[in-house]
């Protein structure tokens, strides 16, 4: 896995360039994703938002979350912790050269299986109609191989990653609401969504209660939410966890249960792709409110 990692960098940073994909025509369709405004809410206080001279502004607080490219930026004001912006600044750098560097790394057996992202969007798959969010959710590839009968909403933290999701779309004539946004302080109004995922970024979580517990917000009343990462991975406050028990399944059950809300039902945690992933799935408590 280490081998795969290196490779990945090394791809994503050789093919990297500044990129200017804004055009006219791109600035337009996504400004169709703001019609989706009844989703959004600010990231701290939750209040509503209104747009109003091509920004989002926040009635109460008085905050202004501007809108560029169609795309709403709605990181929580103030200062956020270094790792946060260490990683941004690490995934804007790479975004360009992204899809082809985990296309090949992933390929690659290097120290580990080839992984697929077949082997967990075929558990996820949503039904005709429902509403979809992916949270870290890079430059749509697992969007992009979900049904189009579902609506999807993708929030990143890193902006040119949501550029390259927004031309990937754009290319395929499929469309998705992408906000730009912490994990940690989702900017959607509760219970908005039926499904809600994320994959490969719980290694880049400080706090992964704190988003776990903010999956489960957005979620509707008893729907499904997963997470997918790699297994060698695992976030610290995990591995904490498990240190005194090595990768036994209802061990590690047990110690994601410890983050997971409260309120989450059914948890089930499976090793998938030969070990390579881990798929945790929870139903959001029915106690959720509706949107
Ligand atoms: C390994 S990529 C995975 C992207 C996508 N889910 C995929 O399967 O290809 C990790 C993504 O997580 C994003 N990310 C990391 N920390 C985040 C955070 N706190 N909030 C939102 N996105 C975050 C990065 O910007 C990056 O796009």
């Amino acid at each position: 896995m280490v081998y795969r990692c290196i490779i990945e960098g090394y791809l994503c940073i050789c093919v990297q360039r500044d990129s200017t994909l804004e055009t006219a025509e791109m600035i337009e369709e996504q400004k169709t994703n703001i019609e989706n405004l009844r989703l959004l809410c600010h990231p701290v206080t939750r209040e509503p938002l209104v747009l109003a001279d091509g920004a989002l502004h926040a009635a109460r607080s008085g905050d202004c979350f501007p809108v560029r490219e169609g795309i709403p930026r709605l990181l929580p004001p103030g200062e956020r912790p270094l790792r946060h912006r260490y990683w941004e600044w690490v995934y804007n750098r790479v975004a360009i050269g992204y899809d082809l560097g985990v296309e090949i790394g992933w390929r690659l057996p290097l120290g580990g299986a080839a992984i697929d992202r077949a082997s967990y969007l075929e558990k996820i798959r949503p039904r005709p109609g429902e509403r979809v969010l992916e949270t870290a959710v890079g430059t749509a590839a697992n969007i992009l191989q979900l049904s189009d009968h579902a609506h999807y909403a993708g929030l990143d933290m890193a902006f040119n990653m949501l550029r390259r999701a927004a031309a990937r779309l754009r290319q395929q004539d499929r469309q998705a609401l992408l906000v730009q946004g912490d994990a940690h302080a989702l900017p959607f109004v509760d219970a908005a969504f039926d499904v809600v995922f994320q994959m490969g970024a719980m290694q880049f979580i400080s706090d992964p209660a704190r988003a776990l517990r903010e999956m489960a917000r957005v979620a509707k009343p008893g729907a499904a939410v997963w997470v997918i990462d790699e297994t060698d991975a695992l976030p610290r406050t995990l591995k904490r966890a498990l240190r005194a028990a090595p990768p036994a399944r209802p061990e590690w059950q047990a110690a994601f249960r410890r983050v997971l809300p409260p309120t989450s039902e059914q948890v089930r945690l499976e090793i998938i792709s030969q070990g390579e992933l881990y798929c945790l799935c929870f139903y959001a408590g029915k106690e959720n409110g509706r949107l």
